[in-house]
């Protein structure tokens, strides 16, 4: 249990990310390769998610960078404000936010202390992001900026399987000190202020996808190992008890 305040996690997270200091290469081989069919049913979800609540919509991103890949040439909001920590993850948005058919606006805050009036979005969305938070603190904030009924929509990873927890404690380098992957307490959390749907993603296709890797190389990502391990994934996710197997999750709902 951290014993450090949140102003000094806050510190913390902004070093790291300004100075790009993860070592993540491993991760992202395995994930690239074990993940080509996960991302593809991402893709599903999230496109259906994004046309029914985003269209035309006054939307906020906490930890911002997602915007590119969630909303560049998918959606058309009314309005984007991209908010983060770190100014140099901050200018990765800015970058690439040119010519938009939308207004979009970027800006340095915390997303544990939103500084926004009450009601102001329709949607609050986030890749990566909560288990960086307070979520408790966090969540209070984005519930208070949502208009009545407005919708929230994040990625994030879990910290529920037993392996997983392993793989962590021996790859410390891969993710800042005081980030906490979210487990069934958390769930709990975002429940008592919002509706809550879920899929999950990713068990099995990580351990025939780690198989496929060393068999094929970081290439042919649509092989037949990579099939299984998703099928028994899709087949799996639909059973509550397992949900504790996997490693992500897209969880979205709407303010009660
Ligand atoms: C795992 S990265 C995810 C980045 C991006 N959303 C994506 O999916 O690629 C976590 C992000 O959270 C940001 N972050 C960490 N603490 C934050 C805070 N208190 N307020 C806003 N952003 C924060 C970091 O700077 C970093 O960009």
């Amino acid at each position: 249990m951290t014993t450090k305040s949140r102003a000094e996690i806050n510190e913390t997270e902004r070093e790291i990310w300004d100075g790009n200091t993860l070592e993540r290469s491993k991760i992202k081989r395995l994930r690239r390769h074990a993940f080509y069919y996960s991302y593809k049913r991402e893709d599903t979800i999230l496109n259906k998610i994004l046309d029914d609540t985003f269209k035309g919509k006054n939307v906020l991103e906490l930890g911002s960078y997602q915007w590119i890949n969630w909303i560049k040439d998918r959606v058309v909001p009314k309005k984007v404000t991209c908010i983060n920590i770190s100014q140099s993850e901050l200018e990765k948005g800015i970058k690439v936010a040119k010519d938009l058919p939308f207004e979009i606006d970027f800006q340095i805050m915390d997303a544990n202390e939103l500084e926004f009036p009450d009601e102001t979005f329709d949607v609050v969305y986030g890749g990566a992001i909560l288990h960086h938070l307070d979520i408790e603190q966090t969540l209070s904030h984005v519930h208070r900026v949502l208009k009545p009924n407005g919708s929230i929509l994040f990625l994030e990873p879990l910290n529920m399987n037993p392996l997983y927890k392993i793989y962590r404690k021996c790859n410390p380098r891969e993710r800042t000190p005081d980030e906490h992957a979210l487990v069934q307490s958390d769930f709990k959390i975002i429940k008592k202020r919002f509706t809550f749907e879920h899929h999950f993603f990713d068990f099995f296709s990580v351990i025939f996808g780690y198989l496929s890797l060393k068999l094929y190389g970081d290439k042919k990502h649509d092989n037949i190992l990579n099939k299984i391990g998703h099928g028994i994934d899709v087949f799996v996710s639909k059973i509550p008890f397992l949900h504790v197997l996997f490693a992500r999750v897209i969880l979205y709902g709407r303010k009660k």
